[in-house]
């Protein structure tokens, strides 16, 4: 089956102008000029925006986590992700027990499989320091799940120590997978909210106050330190404050092979929303915690300078009756944001719209450099060959954010009473259009796993070598 996608103004990462997109079955066949093709389908883009697909590097689906799961399956998840213009998401699967990976990995597998509407992968996080464990890295990296997520913080429930996290980019390096980390000193954090719950302050606030600028910088570079002392890379997660990214600066201008990443709560939301009244602010809970809002215009600085390089969502949605387990003890509200649909829509108006970045930017940091830092390879751009992954934007039509518009399983909307100046017309994954116009048309089991590529090489150790 053949496709057009015409009279659109394509956007990749290093262009941007008038042109058509061929598509043939799930690969993208010529761009540029093209004319008719008997019987292929057209798809009308004339006034409007032709992306390449989203990839969502950052993603909790069906995670258990703090006592219960994250409301979101494969099924609904990915519904949300398209109707956001993303085709692809790489997923955070947990280590549930010691001695080994790969039964974790096939339990997510499980939970994918038949479910999904646009492409998946899986990061694999490691939470147990045994050989076994550690032995399975290669035989993960064999099958596609090319990196590994360690969590310096949750302590008693994820956290790992120092040594683990050593030899996890040792062997990271040996095979050439990503390790990546939640960098947050949990040690600290547990102190603080220990402190915090002891003079009774237990309002959804102490979450942000009990997780400070320094215990994430902290934790940040000292990750960093790490990966340069073993000559590995690192990718560090969710950066969310300008004291973090100056430690990725630090290093990155050491030579070490530090990439990281921030994501749209932190752009957008602050301190001020675990203020709100009532029950409402536990939907703000989410780790590192939202900062002062003079911090997001360093987030952007650090982007445009590439010292972050993507921004993903996190998305780790809990519905109110989920948060509301911590209504009486901030430390028990599961911690993270629902947002996985509204990446594209929130980064055109305060990224392209107000001229922090360009079109082309917003491509790069949403889909190309995440392609290329998570080894997938036929995604990131639309080029012959690539896979026909599209999301066509339309600046003419806005996007009202409820939960009345939201696929995601929650009964709210962070950003609901807000107005996007575009919205997001159709998604195609592989060639098939998944989204149109406010309606899923694939069934659940059009996503497939990726097997991603091992492409990241550390630097050559230099231990002593201070940033
Ligand atoms: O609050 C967050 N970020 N929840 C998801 C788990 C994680 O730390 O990424
Ligand atoms: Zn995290
Ligand atoms: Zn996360």
């Amino acid at each position: 089956m053949k496709k057009i996608v015409r009279g659109g103004t394509l956007v990749n990462a290093d262009s941007i102008g008038p042109a058509d997109v061929l598509i043939d079955g799930e690969r993208i066949a010529a761009v540029g000029h093209i004319d008719d093709v008997a019987e292929a389908e057209v798809i009308d883009a004339r006034g409007c925006f032709v992306l390449p697909g989203l990839i969502d590097n950052h993603t909790h689906m069906s995670m258990p986590f703090q006592g219960t799961w994250t409301a979101d399956d494969y099924d609904s998840g990915t519904r949300a992700a398209a109707a956001g213009g993303v085709t692809c998401i790489v997923d955070f699967a947990i280590q549930r027990e010691p001695g080994g990976l790969q039964s974790s990995l096939d339990e997510w597998q499980g939970r994918a499989r038949g479910a999904a509407h646009v492409d998946y992968g899986f990061h694999m996080a490691i939470t147990s320091a045994d050989e076994a464990t550690l032995a399975d890295m290669a035989r993960l990296t064999e099958q596609g799940v090319t990196s590994f997520k360690l969590f310096m913080a949750y302590k008693g429930e994820l956290m790992i120590t120092d040594d683990l996290l050593l030899s996890a980019l040792e062997h990271g390096r040996e095979l050439g997978a990503l390790v990546m980390v939640h960098a947050e000193n949990g040690d600290v954090i547990d102190k603080l909210v220990r402190d915090a719950l002891g003079r009774g302050e237990t309002a959804a606030i102490n979450h942000a106050l009990t997780r400070p600028e320094q215990v994430e910088a902290e934790a940040t570079s000292r990750a960093a330190r790490l990966a340069h002392l073993a000559g590995a890379s690192l990718f560090v997660v969710h950066v969310s404050c300008d004291a973090a990214a100056r430690e990725i600066a630090r290093w990155q201008a050491a030579g070490a092979a530090v990439s990281a990443e921030t994501c749209i709560q932190y752009l957008f939301n602050s301190i001020d929303d675990l203020r709100r009244p009532g029950a409402e602010a536990a939907r703000y809970v989410c780790s590192p915690p939202l900062r002062d809002r003079s911090q997001q215009e360093r987030l952007w600085s650090a982007l445009r300078r590439g010292v972050l390089e993507s921004v993903s969502t996190d998305h780790c949605p809990f519905t109110d009756e989920q948060k509301a387990r911590g209504a009486a003890d901030f430390s028990r509200i599961p911690n993270g944001m629902a947002t996985i649909q509204h990446r594209l829509v929130k980064l055109w108006d305060a990224g392209v719209g107000d001229g922090r970045i360009s079109p082309c930017e917003l491509v790069a940091l949403t889909s190309t450099n995440v392609a290329r830092r998570f080894g997938l390879e036929r995604k990131g751009a639309i080029a012959p060959g690539k896979d026909a992954d599209i999301a066509i934007l339309d600046p003419r039509e806005p996007f009202a954010f409820s939960t009345a518009t939201s696929h995601m399983n929650v009964d709210y909307d962070v950003y609901a009473g807000e107005t996007a100046s575009a919205s997001v017309r159709q998604t195609l994954c592989r060639g098939t259009t998944v989204f149109d116009r406010g309606q899923i048309l694939t069934d659940p089991g059009h996503g497939r796993f990726v097997a991603r590529a091992a492409v990241n090489h550390g630097t050559p150790a230099t231990p002593g070598e201070e940033a």
